[in-house]
């Protein structure tokens, strides 16, 4: 026995030296808390599509997304959730904790965990807790971790969308980081894939980083916009920044079995309606190769597929600066997406601008409902001097 796992052990070390080094990692025990989802999704059917007018039947706002029974108190935005065994975690970005008024510490990225379902607002705190402790979520390279600090040059690693789920306790995240130079605007540096490993036994997430950088800056960000897993492959899509002004949407698929291979990769051309193993380089707007493009700036947003709906909907903010949840549709990952956008919801806004638009249906997946007829929606509400994430429920007719 104790022969038969050695042999296992050295096979593993094998395998991940093979592999390379990650260029970063970290893993910390979670707490206990349950709060089961039903991933058995339905088939997608290819039938006749249901309730297209997205007509919204109530929304109840759960005000503040935080954890209050946390000492700490903290200002933080931005972010995307993540479901893995039976648990779902909210990661966030900048994260400034403090207790009676007083700074206690500084984060990119703090993560929590969902405690229950029935009160979405109710978050339990783990990486800027006073029980947990005050570190980052996303690991740091030891380069990066240098400037960690370094107010007016810091590296920060932000999301703005939901994971890749890979099987009930993996998953892959895509993180953008960028840097602050000498106190200005941040310059992006390519997007980073950061994995998931939920041990339920031993309460313990670990998060890995295995290159740096999944792609530069220069390219189309795949996964970071918005993705959805179907039959085993998932849809990554990506803005366009750079030339369409956040207007195109690029898609790029991989088997989620072999998601972190970038080889395993394709990319696809609307304009031809074929997949190609050859990663775009851009250099000018390719409109023609997007599967949305319609004159609207997206921000944030997250793709499911939705049960109740017979369709694929994007959800999303369609400014930087925007509190109204808009939707688009699709039968399909690849399209054709709607041109019109809908809207769904105006939620109330702050004294200064509010952003970073969440959905996600997975709250209501517990009681054998139809997906997609309810959605937990969630975005980073600012008043004067304080800004933080706001959970709400919305019921569609
Ligand atoms: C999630 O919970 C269900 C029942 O509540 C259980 O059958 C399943 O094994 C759990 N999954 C994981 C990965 O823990
Ligand atoms: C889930 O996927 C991860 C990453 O590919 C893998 O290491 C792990 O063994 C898988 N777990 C299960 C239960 O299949
Ligand atoms: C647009 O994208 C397609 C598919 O990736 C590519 O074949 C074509 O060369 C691109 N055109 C421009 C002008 O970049
Ligand atoms: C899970 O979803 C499937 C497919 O919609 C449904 O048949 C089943 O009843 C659901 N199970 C639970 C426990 O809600």
């Amino acid at each position: 026995m104790l022969f038969v796992k050695t042999i296992f052990l050295a096979s593993a070390f094998y395998a991940a030296t093979i592999r390379g080094t990650p260029v970063a990692s970290t893993s910390y025990p979670i707490p206990t808390i349950i709060t089961p989802y039903n991933n058995t999704w339905p088939e997608y059917d290819t039938g006749d599509i249901h309730n297209s007018k997205f007509d919204v039947h109530d929304v109840l706002d759960f005000g503040i997304l935080k954890d209050y029974n946390n000492e700490y108190s903290l200002d933080r935005d931005g972010g995307g959730s993540c479901s893995l065994a039976n648990q779902t975690f909210w990661f966030f970005c900048d994260t400034i904790v403090s207790q009676y008024g007083e700074f206690v510490g500084f984060l990119s990225n703090s993560v929590a965990l969902a405690l229950d379902y029935n009160h979405a607002g109710w978050l339990r705190d783990i990486s800027a807790s006073s029980t947990y402790g005050v570190f980052t979520a996303i690991p740091y390279t030891d380069g990066e971790q240098a400037l960690a600090k370094d107010i007016f040059n810091r590296i920060a690693i932000w999301t703005y969308t939901n994971c890749v789920p890979i099987n009930d306790t993996s998953a892959v995240h895509f993180w953008e980081v960028v840097q602050f130079i000498d106190g200005g605007d941040p310059v992006d540096q390519g997007t980073t894939m950061a994995v998931y490993n939920l041990d339920p036994d031993k309460n313990e997430l670990s998060i890995t980083r295995e290159d740096q950088y999944a792609y530069s800056g220069e390219q189309y960000a795949y996964g970071l916009f918005a993705n959805v897993v179907v039959e085993g492959i998932a849809y990554l899509y990506a803005l366009d920044v750079t030339y369409s002004s956040r207007q195109d949407v690029h898609l790029a698929c991989a088997p989620v079995s072999q998601i972190t291979d970038k080889s395993s990769w394709k990319y696809f051309d609307a304009e031809s309606g074929e997949w190609s193993s050859t990663q775009p380089s851009p250099s000018e707007r390719n409109a023609s190769a997007a599967v949305i493009s319609n004159s609207m700036p997206f921000s944030s947003g997250n793709i499911y597929y939705s049960e109740y709906h017979n369709q694929y909907l994007l959800i999303f903010f369609n400014n930087w600066i925007d509190n109204t949840f808009r939707v688009l549709s699709a039968p399909t990952p690849v399209g054709p997406w709607t041109t019109d956008n809908k809207v769904l919801y105006e939620a109330p806004q702050g004294k200064s601008y509010n952003y970073g638009a969440q959905s996600t249906p997975i709250y209501y997946q517990t009681d054998g409902g139809r997906a997609g007829k309810d959605l937990m929606l969630a975005y980073t509400y600012q008043d004067v001097g304080s800004k933080y994430p706001k959970a709400m429920k919305l019921k569609f007719a």
